[in-house]
């Protein structure tokens, strides 16, 4: 059990290390920055917008700014957190 942990735990801090020698999207790039801001936006988009129109480019909503790009069960779960964090 003791060296199944510790190899779990390897495993882990071996993806976490790896992971952390490359780049994100967004990254060096202002406004957009990374995926913080992209959440960000997704919770004002969601919760300023009708649902019809979360998918939708417009002026109200640029989708080549960070625009929502995961299935609709992503933009609810902006939406829920934008209004219990709100
Ligand atoms: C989306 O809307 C923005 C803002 O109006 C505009 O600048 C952009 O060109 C549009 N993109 C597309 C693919 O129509």
């Amino acid at each position: 059990m003791k060296s199944e942990i510790l190899a779990i735990a390897c495993v882990a801090l071996s993806l976490r290390s790896i992971v952390s020698l490359y780049s994100y999207s967004g990254f060096d790039s202002s406004p957009m920055y990374g995926d913080y801001e992209a959440q960000r936006h997704w919770q004002e988009v969601t919760i300023n917008l009708e649902p019809g129109q979360w998918y939708t480019n417009s002026s109200n909503n640029d989708l080549l700014y960070w625009g929502l790009d995961y299935p609709p069960l992503t933009a609810h779960h902006s939406y829920l957190l934008q209004i219990i964090c709100n």
